[in-house]
């Protein structure tokens, strides 16, 4: 059989051949029938925008790598700083490698002090920690000058590892001007994960137990990539105009700031809150089936049909750091849910499984995080996959500004009186 496609324009009679490579075609095959004639594909159902080295997903096989590695393994086997530096070169790092990079990362935690005294400090006293967090994002850009030099291979390393570095300190800053706590300086001794926890929840004397740390980076390896979904859509887009990569980054969390993205499991959680007891949840399945309710948050996916391999390892987690904190009391709401969801013809037709938001809620939750953190908690690990990806971009000569076009169904100019003769 060759590998190949064939489109006809039935009204011409013109034919063009081209290749199927990894079950893809080239659109080009289109603009050499009539290069007036578009695809329409809205939310980028059957379109691949660009190729990439980065991550693999599979979502019938409910299988996902890092650059070769399953998310399994790494989760199990690395520190997020490893897997950070594998999403960005390519490779892990060797142990000198390591060392150095965890020297540079370390040694760009801090902030700006304008940038807490002047910027965070004037945001209104409830503003929401991820509101918070996208403008700082593209504001702490303004600070370094350098950051529009992107053709420059030594500036964009450098904003690389200042973004990365300094996502937990950005993080923690917001979280607590949104509950009136002072801040708290990164203490270079610490590890990526602890450095993170004592910044959130210093009073006096903090002592982190391993297994919240160890949860903390297995968490961030999680959501270090997933390919091309909405905020690393719009990371790319955004980059595509030659932007800055903070301005790009801010873009990227806006993106996960939606319920249907990142603000998923914040939405878990009030959901769980509000069935308030298992004996409520067959009630609320019905009513989610109905389509009269709201949806089952946390359940779904646009690409895995499958359980999405990462809920896997957060349950597991969840038992870990359960140990540590007690249980929470949602998780038998959750249980439930997602027995009773698994089971049900709706749910299975449909192909909808537990994604990483149903259960990862339940982990922040107990570690002490407020919901309205949970998606600051997906941005922080997620700008190093972001950051990759812009990187793939800059070097990819088949990138342009991205310019879509679209399919206008407005008036056209025999439909209208002309404005003088109105
Ligand atoms: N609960 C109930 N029904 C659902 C759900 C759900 N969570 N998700 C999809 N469906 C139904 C939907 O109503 C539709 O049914 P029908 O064919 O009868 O109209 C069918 O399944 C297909 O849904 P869709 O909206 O066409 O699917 P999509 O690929 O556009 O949506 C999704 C993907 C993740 C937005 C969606 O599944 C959803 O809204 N899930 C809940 C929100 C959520 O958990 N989001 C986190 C996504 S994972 C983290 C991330 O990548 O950001």
């Amino acid at each position: 059989m060759p590998d190949t496609i064939t489109i006809t324009d039935d009204r011409t009679g013109k034919k063009v051949t081209v290749p199927i490579i990894d079950g893809v075609f080239p659109a080009t095959a289109v603009r050499e029938l009539d290069p007036s004639l578009y695809v329409y594909d809205p939310a980028f159902m059957q379109t691949a925008a660009c190729k990439s080295a980065i991550t693999y997903l599979d979502g019938e096989a409910g299988i996902l790598r890092y650059r070769g590695y399953p998310i399994e393994q790494l989760a199990a086997k690395s520190t997020y700083l490893e897997v950070a530096y594998l999403l960005l070169n390519g490779q892990l790092p060797t142990p000198d490698q390591l060392a150095i990079w965890k020297s540079e990362v370390t040694r760009h935690t801090f902030i700006h002090e304008n940038m807490r005294k002047r910027f965070v400090d004037g945001f209104h006293y409830d503003a929401h920690p991820m509101g918070m967090f996208v403008s700082a994002v593209a504001a702490l850009g303004t600070f370094y000058n350098d950051a529009k030099e992107i053709e420059d291979a030594a500036s964009r390393d450098k904003q690389i590892l200042r973004l990365v570095a300094k996502m937990p300190t950005l993080a923690s800053m917001c979280y607590r001007f949104s509950v009136g706590l002072p801040f708290v300086y990164p203490d270079n001794d610490l590890s990526f994960p602890a450095n993170f926890l004592n910044m959130m929840w210093k009073i006096g004397e903090y002592d982190i137990d391993p297994r919240l740390e160890r949860a903390m980076d297995v968490l961030f390896i999680l959501h270090a990539d997933h390919e091309q979904n909405c905020g690393t859509t719009a990371m790319r887009v955004v980059g595509s105009s030659h932007v800055d990569p903070y301005s790009s980054c801010a873009a990227a969390a806006a993106a996960l700031y939606g319920p249907l993205h990142g603000g998923a499991n914040e939405a878990v959680i009030r959901m769980l809150t509000e069935i308030g007891s298992i004996e409520h949840v067959p009630a609320f399945i019905e009513e989610v089936k109905s389509g009269k309710g709201s949806r089952l948050m946390g359940f779904g996916h646009r690409v895995y049909k499958h359980y999405d391999p990462r809920a896997t390892i957060v349950k597991q987690t969840a038992y870990d750091v359960f140990e540590v904190t007690g249980k929470n009391p949602l998780l038998d709401i959750a249980l439930k849910l997602e027995e009773v969801a698994l089971s049900d013809d709706y749910f299975i037709s449909r192909k909808l499984y537990p994604n990483v938001d149903f259960y990862s809620g339940l982990i922040y939750q107990a570690m002490g995080f407020p919901v309205a953190m949970f998606t600051v908690l997906f941005a922080l690990p997620r700008t190093v996959g972001w950051l990759a990806h812009w990187q793939e971009l800059l070097a990819d000569p088949d990138q342009k500004i991205s310019r879509p076009r679209q399919w206008y169904v407005g008036p056209q100019a025999r439909d209208y009186v002309p404005i003088d003769a109105r």
